[in-house]
């Protein structure tokens, strides 16, 4: 299935938002508050990454996409670094079977080389394990970067041009079957939780039309009733696409009416 560009053709829009992108922020604060080591924190958002996956089954949205490790975030102290990697692994072992048993489909994203070998093969296996699961497909964006991602699309292009000995044909379409979630539609919804509001270099190209969520809300106190609210503010928008008001369909969304 190849998604259009938001650019190109507008999207059909529902009340639950088909793909929302998260980028959990805060969990260090969270731990700091509560006099604990910062990794506490991040422990502790394993288990709302958890919580937001069920309630995203729950509500019928079909792709989510969680910002886990940004390209940026190698220049945390090494200790922290090497504390994520090993909760990646824990979960990835952990979870992997829950997932599946639950129709999720789960895909990482990102420059994957820079990880030890150990980890880029759980990842290849619990793909493959959950790769024929349709209820939800919840992408883990690690070691990744939207310029990175916009980048390494763009050297495809250029190798397929070298190959066929003539300029390919550079379109929207073309570029985008290149990025790294060429198998997802945009993002309806962002969100990012820990009351910063910035994009922090994560789905540059795909956000050009995705609804932006902020809430000062730290991730590992993320949970069904703030993903509720998110949605609901998002129900509420109006998503012209580049068209005014007058020439939209009457908006059928009712927050009141939400499955979740
Ligand atoms: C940002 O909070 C969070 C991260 C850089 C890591 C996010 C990782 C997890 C939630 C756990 C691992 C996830 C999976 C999918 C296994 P921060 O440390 O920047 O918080 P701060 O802004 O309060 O310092």
């Amino acid at each position: 299935m190849t998604y259009t560009s938001s650019t190109v053709r507008v999207p059909d829009v529902a009340a639950v938002p088909r793909h929302i992108a998260i980028i959990m922020d805060g969990n260090g604060r969270w731990a700091t508050q509560r006099r604990l080591p910062r990794v506490a924190g991040h422990t502790r958002g394993v288990e709302a990454v958890r919580t937001v996956v069920e309630a995203c089954a729950r509500c019928g949205v079909e792709y989510l996409t969680l910002f886990a490790f940004s390209s940026e975030n190698w220049r945390r102290p090494n200790d922290e670094v090497s504390f994520l990697m090993r909760l990646f692994v824990t979960a990835l072992e952990r979870e992997v079977g829950k997932l599946h048993a639950n129709g999720i489909r789960l895909r990482v994203v990102g420059d994957l080389a820079m990880f030890d070998k150990r980890i880029q093969d759980l990842i290849k296996r619990a793909e493959t394990k959950t790769a024929r699961n349709t209820r939800l497909t919840l992408t883990i964006a690690a070691n990744y970067g939207g310029r990175w991602d916009i980048m390494q699309a763009s050297r495809k292009l250029a190798e397929e041009a070298v190959q066929a000995g003539h300029a390919a044909e550079i379109s929207e379409a073309s570029f985008t079957q290149h990025l790294a979630l060429a198998y997802a539609p945009e993002p309806d919804l962002f969100i990012r939780t820990g009351g910063e509001q910035r994009i922090s270099n994560f789905l540059l190209w795909q956000m050009a039309y995705t609804e932006l969520y902020f809430t000062d809300i730290f991730w590992p106190d993320f949970d069904g009733a703030a993903l509720g609210q998110a949605i609901a503010s998002y129900a509420e928008r109006e998503r012209r696409f580049g068209r005014t008001s007058a020439q939209l369909e009457p908006q059928v969304q009712n927050a009141d009416s939400l499955p979740c």
